[in-house]
C-alpha cells in the first residue's frame, strides 16, 4: 500500500503493523485530506511484506529500499500468551527492533518505535517520567524494555514512545470489549486498583504525525543531548483512571445500560502480571513539541463516535 501526493519535500516513512490499532488509525489520518503531513510518501506494511519473526526476512525487506522514517507499530502484543511464547516475543519486540535500529542507522532513516508502561514495576505513586527506573514484570515487559535498549545501544535518529492502554474503533480493546460484555449482560465485575491513562490510538497517531513533520526531529536536533532516556518519550491521554472508572465512563457515553461492579487484581487472576500504577508524565513531549494532550474522556467519546462509522467499512 503506497500513498504519494505531489507536494514537494515529502520524505518517505515506513510503517509496519498497518492492521494494527496504532496502524490502522495512522492510515486513517493520512488518508485524510485534512492532515498536514500529506507531503509524506507512506507505505504500510503488515507481516506479510515484512515479517518482524525472521530477521532475514526483515534485512531482503531493505536490500533494495530506503526510508527517511520508519515507524515501528507492529509488535507482539499478547501480553499473557507472552509468559509462554517468550521466544517469539522476544524475537518481534527485541530482536527486529534491533534489526530496524541498525537498518535506519546503516540508512541514516529516523526510527519511531512504540514502547510501553509495562518496562516500569507499576509500584509507583508519582507519574512516571522517561529517566525512571524501570523493573519490568512479564515477558512482554521485558521484551519490550530490551527492544528499547537495544535501539538505544544502536542510536539511530528517531524515537521511542511509552504508551499505554491504546484502544480505537479498529482490532481488539477495552472499549469494545466492554461494550460487547454490556450489551451481553446486566452486570460487569472490573478492577478499580489498577490506575492509568487510556490512550486513544488517533492521538497517538497524530502525535506521531508531528514528531514525523518537524524537521528538527527527522535530523536528530531536538533531543536533550548525550542523556541515556533523552530519545525516550511518554505519551497517553490526559486524566487518570482505573480500568472500572473507564468502563463506567464508556457505558455512560454510549448509553449502555450495564452495571459495573469493582473488583481488585487478586479476584481476575491472569498469567501476566499487570501494573497497579501505569501513569506516565508527558511533559517532556508536550514540551518539545509544543503538543495539546486531549482528556481521556474526550478522545473516549471521539472514538465512540468513530466505532459505528469503522465498523460499516
Ligand atoms: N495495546 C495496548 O494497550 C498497548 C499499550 C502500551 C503499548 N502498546 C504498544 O503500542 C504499539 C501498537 O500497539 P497496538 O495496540 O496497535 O497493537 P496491535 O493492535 O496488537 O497491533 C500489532 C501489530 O503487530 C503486527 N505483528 C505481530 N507480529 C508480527 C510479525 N511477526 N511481523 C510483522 N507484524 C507483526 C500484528 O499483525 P497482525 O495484525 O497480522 O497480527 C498487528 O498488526 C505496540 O508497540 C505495543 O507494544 C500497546
Amino acid at each position: 500500500m503506497n500513498l504519494t501526493s505531489n507536494i514537494q519535500n515529502q520524505k518517505s516513512i515506513l510503517v509496519t503493523g498497518k492492521n494494527g490499532q496504532l496502524g490502522q488509525s495512522l492510515y486513517k489520518l493520512v488518508t485524510q485530506h485534512s492532515t498536514s503531513n500529506i507531503q509524506h510518501c507512506f507505505t504500510f506494511v503488515g507481516r506479510d511484506e515484512l515479517d518482524l519473526a525472521d530477521s532475514s526476512s526483515i534485512e531482503a525487506y531493505f536490500q533494495d529500499k530506503r526510508f527517511d522514517g520508519i515507524v515501528n507499530c507492529a509488535a507482539y502484543t499478547a501480553v499473557d500468551k507472552a509468559e509462554s511464547e517468550a521466544e517469539l516475543a522476544d524475537q518481534i519486540n527485541h530482536l527486529a527492533v534491533k534489526k530496524l535500529a541498525e537498518i535506519a542507522k546503516q540508512q541514516d532513516s529516523a526510527l519511531i518505535h512504540i514502547s510501553t508502561d509495562y518496562v516500569f514495576d507499576g509500584q509507583g505513586f508519582k507519574p512516571y517520567v522517561e529517566s525512571d527506573a524501570v523493573g519490568p514484570q512479564g515477558v512482554y515487559g521485558l521484551t519490550k524494555l530490551k527492544g528499547e535498549q537495544a535501539m538505544q545501544a544502536i542510536e539511530p535518529k528517531g524515537a521511542i514512545i511509552r504508551t499505554s492502554w491504546v484502544y480505537s474503533e479498529f482490532g481488539n480493546n477495552f472499549v469494545k470489549t466492554m461494550l460487547r460484555l454490556g450489551a451481553e449482560r446486566d452486570n460487569l465485575n472490573v478492577i478499580f486498583d489498577q490506575v492509568g491513562s487510556p490512550t486513544y490510538a488517533t492521538d497517538l497517531a497524530k502525535c506521531i504525525l508531528t514528531l514525523l513533520d518537524d524537521e528538527r526531529f527527522m535530523l536528530n536536533e531536538t533531543a536533550s543531548v548525550q542523556h541515556p532516556t533523552s530519545n525516550i518519550y511518554h505519551y497517553s491521554n490526559e486524566g487518570v483512571c482505573s480500568w472500572y472508572d473507564f468502563a463506567i465512563a464508556i457505558f455512560e457515553l454510549s448509553g449502555t445500560a450495564c452495571q459495573v461492579n469493582p473488583i481488585e487484581t487478586k479476584d481476575y487472576p491472569t498469567p501476566a502480571k499487570r501494573p497497579h500504577f501505569s501513569l506516565m508524565n508527558k511533559a517532556k513531549i508536550k514540551q518539545e513539541f509544543g503538543l495539546e494532550i486531549p482528556y481521556w474522556r474526550d478522545s473516549l467519546m471521539d472514538c465512540l463516535t468513530q466505532l459505528p462509522l469503522a465498523s460499516n467499512e
